[in-house]
């Protein structure tokens, strides 16, 4: 007989017919009532055993978490809270749970021991609606740009360059630790190892996918991507996936256009197509805000905002515009900042951009035109001289979703940039070469993919948002 999903189940009429479903025990109560998860939805299908003509071994068998089979009856519930339920005539465990090892009990966990079993959560109600509205955000992302002209490039994640130039890079290595062969200077001879030169896990595959815009012209990547970076923040994994366009002809204003259109559309798609699951998640971010001291609380449910992300406009700020506000906010004039704004030039941290966002224009935020000195290489210097044609969007309780930029097409602008920079030339020999055969103006961004995940489910901790993360000291699993 064929195996239905409990999801089929759960909508479907055909009372009194026979039914076949395959899954996991989530609670057995009163020796009667299963209630059985299959992954294929939130809900649980409720599947009432006749104990009195079950033998006893069986159902003690009957634990959370273990596997089992099951036919039966579909009929219209007696109970409240479910629309159906299946009446068992045939029951088979097709894998034990013994309950007194099972980790995860039918009780509420915290996220921090939830994380120490990682292998496990996603058995839970909150982790698997997490990761089924992360499956469809990444289906969400190919459907937007494959319907808007892009195509799928896959940039190396074993790269000879540091895109972003900030040296937090994964060394890849063949080299035994301590045996590495020295060369006459007494340094690393790379030329010895595996790639004949030093190479490293990518922090971007932005350099590459230019020189793809620069022929296929709308291009995107969606990939992982590695930082070095030392931050046990609950933004920041050291493993973490990117997804960046990059498109020839298009300049700032029409990157800032793409980068608001496609996360609205994104947003959108999960909005229509994750309902249950989202219902479930706004409820238990309601529930967790009610632990919170009333001044800390969002004023909007986390279907409010995802709506409210869709349905508005991104505000548009200069980098300079932005300064000024920040010189003359409360938090700095009351030295509330950590970091005090004192002059043009400062790098913003996350306290600034999230008081822009949450505090000053209550909506995202698109900042544009930074300083030069703050931003990568390969972002256009404006006809000032000091600014770049460089983009971030800042969202709520997130900070910065999107960076990008529209890049540096004149080759001698570029160079002149890489010299004063140390970046060697030879080194980027092929990235110099798009400028020097049909150059063109052109821009991209990159999203983090982990922190958009955080956004749209109301998760407070990116460690929560993909399923075995990697930060400094953790690589379990
Ligand atoms: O701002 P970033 O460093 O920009 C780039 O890498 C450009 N090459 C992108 C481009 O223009 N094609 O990183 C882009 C985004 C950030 O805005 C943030 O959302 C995310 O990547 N991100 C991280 N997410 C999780 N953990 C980390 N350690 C992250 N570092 C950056
Ligand atoms: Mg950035």
């Amino acid at each position: 007989m064929n195996r239905s999903s409990v999801k089929e189940l759960l909508q479907s009429d055909k009372f009194l017919q026979e039914v076949h479903v395959k899954g996991w025990v989530r609670t057995f109560r009163s020796n009667r009532f299963i209630a059985l998860n299959d992954g294929s939805t939130i809900n649980n299908i409720q599947c009432v055993v006749d104990f009195e003509n079950t033998n006893e071994a069986l159902l003690k068998r009957i634990t959370t978490s273990a596997a089992v089979s099951i036919t039966g009856t579909l009929v219209e519930s007696q109970g409240k809270g479910q629309k159906v339920e299946i009446n068992v005539t045939n029951l088979e465990i097709l894998g034990d749970s013994n309950p007194d090892e099972y980790p995860i009990q039918p009780k509420k966990h915290s996220l921090e021991f939830l994380r120490e079993n990682a292998h496990l959560r996603v058995r839970t109600n909150t982790f698997s609606a997490v990761m089924r509205v992360r499956s469809k955000l990444s289906f969400a992302v190919h459907k937007y740009f494959q319907e808007n002209g892009f195509n799928y490039v896959n940039t190396p994640i074993i790269t000879g360059s540091d895109a972003e130039g900030a040296g937090e890079m994964f060394k890849v290595t063949n080299f035994e630790a301590n045996k590495a062969p020295l060369n006459e200077e007494g340094q690393i001879d790379y030329k010895q190892d595996f790639f004949g030169k030093e190479t490293n896990l990518t922090v971007s595959g932005q350099l590459e996918a230019e020189t793809y815009a620069m022929a296929l012209g709308k291009v995107y990547t969606f990939g992982p991507t590695f930082r070095a970076e030392n931050s046990n923040t609950t933004r920041h994994l050291a493993e973490f996936w990117m997804i960046e366009p990059e498109v020839a002809f298009m300049d700032l204003d029409g990157n800032m256009d793409l980068s608001e259109d496609f996360i609205k559309s994104v947003l959108g798609y999960v909005l229509e197509h994750c309902k249950d699951d989202l219902a479930f998640l706004d409820q238990r971010l309601t529930q967790e805000e009610k632990s919170k001291p009333q001044a800390q609380r969002s004023d909007m449910s986390l279907l409010e905002k995802l709506k409210f992300v869709v349905d508005n406009n991104f505000k548009r700020v200069s980098y300079t515009e932005a300064i000024d506000i920040l010189r003359n906010s409360k938090p700095n004039k009351k030295k509330k900042f950590q970091f005090p704004i004192n002059e043009w030039g400062a790098d913003l941290q996350s306290e600034h951009e999230r008081f822009l966002v949450e505090k000053h224009f209550k909506c995202p935020v698109i900042l544009f035109d930074y300083p030069a000195d703050i931003k990568a290489f390969y972002m256009r210097l404006n006809e000032d001289g000091k600014t770049v044609r460089a983009m971030d969007v800042l969202f709520p309780g997130i900070g910065e979703i999107v960076g990008g930029a529209q890049r540096e097409e004149r080759l001698d602008v570029l160079k002149e940039k890489m010299n004063a920079l140390n970046i060697d030339e030879k080194e980027l020999w092929w990235y110099l070469d798009t400028r020097k055969f049909g150059t063109a103006v052109h821009s991209g961004f990159g999203l983090g993919f982990e922190r958009l995940v955080l956004f749209t489910t109301g998760m407070s901790n990116i460690r929560d948002v993909i399923p075995f993360p990697r930060t400094p000291q953790n690589a379990e699993f």
